[in-house]
């Protein structure tokens, strides 16, 4: 080898050495051996000299191109070893530490108690089914026998739709559950035991209406059904949800156009503490009844060889009384500092409880 290569390599090998890190090292491969790298410039070179000299100039160049590739090759191994290994100690991490707390959400009030209703009725053989909040005007009131100018069409005070149905009647939003009655006795064969949760919409805010609510149906329907059931079946449900074993249920007459006969179903209460089961005063909860002849009619069924009970309850209102609030507003408001209170765990089973 010739000085000059010798001293090249020699630099070389020592800024090689030299480079504490992979950076480093690349910027001693790029001026040695880069398109304008001091051995890159001696190679371009040999086509100047004259044939026997470049014989021999050349192979000295390639050797120690050889060289200088199998040191930058050995110092990259070793400084991606250095680099490896500083990653791993940098990123240590301590499984033995304790994570830091998560943030934990909250069921709301009306999610649980539809969790609660879920689990006490589907103990009972019932089943949830859904529909549409955009409903048709015969669904909503004409197959519930609520006829055309009939007062409880003001009295839900309807939000209309523009727009018609398929059946070129109004659309509006459901002024109720009622409707999956005759969407279930339509689309299914009796025995049904179904209770059908959902939004429902009236016109009214105050503070204890709001324009959207949420209400559950429940229908009953098989062979030889009587009132009897349907004391039974509500007696065990509202002493099941509110907790309360010897909770007094009182049934009253009243009157629903899809109920004959209808019955409202209050529950002892104490008017000036508000306690539940304690006092001697009630408390109206939920709308009753047997389902009317012309509900299964309407629905192509024989009231003759079917029998049937409904009932309809609004969710606010029963976990208003169940957690003692008094507004219905915070319901909707996702206020966090009300949710926090009122919501519950989602790792909390929806209680069952006694009684069942
Ligand atoms: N749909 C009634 C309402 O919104 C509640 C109701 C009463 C439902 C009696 C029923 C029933 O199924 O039988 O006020």
């Amino acid at each position: 080898m010739t000085d000059d290569l010798a001293a090249l390599a020699a630099a070389t090998e020592a800024e090689i050495a030299a480079a504490a890190d992979l950076r480093a090292l690349d910027a001693v491969r790029v001026a040695a051996l880069g398109r304008s790298g001091s051995l890159t410039r001696l190679l371009k070179e040999l086509g100047t000299l004259p044939p026997e000299q470049r014989r021999e100039r050349g192979a000295a160049l390639n050797a120690l191109k050889q060289r200088l590739e199998a040191a930058l090759e050995a110092r990259r191994a070793v400084l991606e070893e250095a680099a490896l290994a500083a990653r791993l100690a940098a990123e240590r991490q301590d499984m033995s530490l304790p994570p830091p707390p998560a943030p934990v959400g909250a069921i709301h009030p009306i999610n649980r108690t539809m969790e609660e209703l879920t689990a006490i009725f589907g103990a009972m053989g019932f089943r949830v089914v859904e529909g549409p909040d955009i409903e048709g005007d015969w669904f909503n009131f004409g197959a519930l026998n609520i006829p055309e100018h009939h007062p409880a069409r003001q009295e839900q005070d309807t939000f209309y739709l523009p727009g018609q149905g398929p059946d070129g009647r109004p659309l509006l939003l459901r002024t109720q559950t009622s409707p999956l009655q005759i969407r279930t006795m339509l689309r299914e064969a009796p025995p049904l035991r179904i209770i059908a949760p959902g939004r429902t919409y009236r016109a009214d805010h105050d503070a204890t209406h709001s324009p959207m609510f949420h209400q559950v149906e429940g229908l009953v329907i098989d062979r030889g059904i009587t009132l009897g059931h349907l004391k039974g079946c509500l007696i065990d449900f509202l002493r099941a949800f509110f907790g309360i074993a010897d909770l007094p249920v009182r049934f009253r007459a009243s009157h629903f156009p899809f109920t004959e006969p209808s019955m409202e179903v209050d529950i002892g209460w104490n008017r000036q503490t508000g306690q539940l089961g304690a006092g001697e005063d009630w408390l109206e909860i939920l709308g009753s009844g047997m389902v009317h002849p012309r509900v299964f009619a309407n629905c192509g069924l024989d009231p003759r060889e079917w029998q049937g009970f409904a009932f309809g309850m609004g969710i606010e209102r029963i976990t208003m009384l169940k957690h003692g609030m008094t507004d219905l507003r915070p319901f909707f408001e996702g206020d966090l500092r009300w949710l926090r209170h009122y919501g519950s765990s989602p790792f909390a089973p929806a209680a069952l409880h006694e009684g069942l």
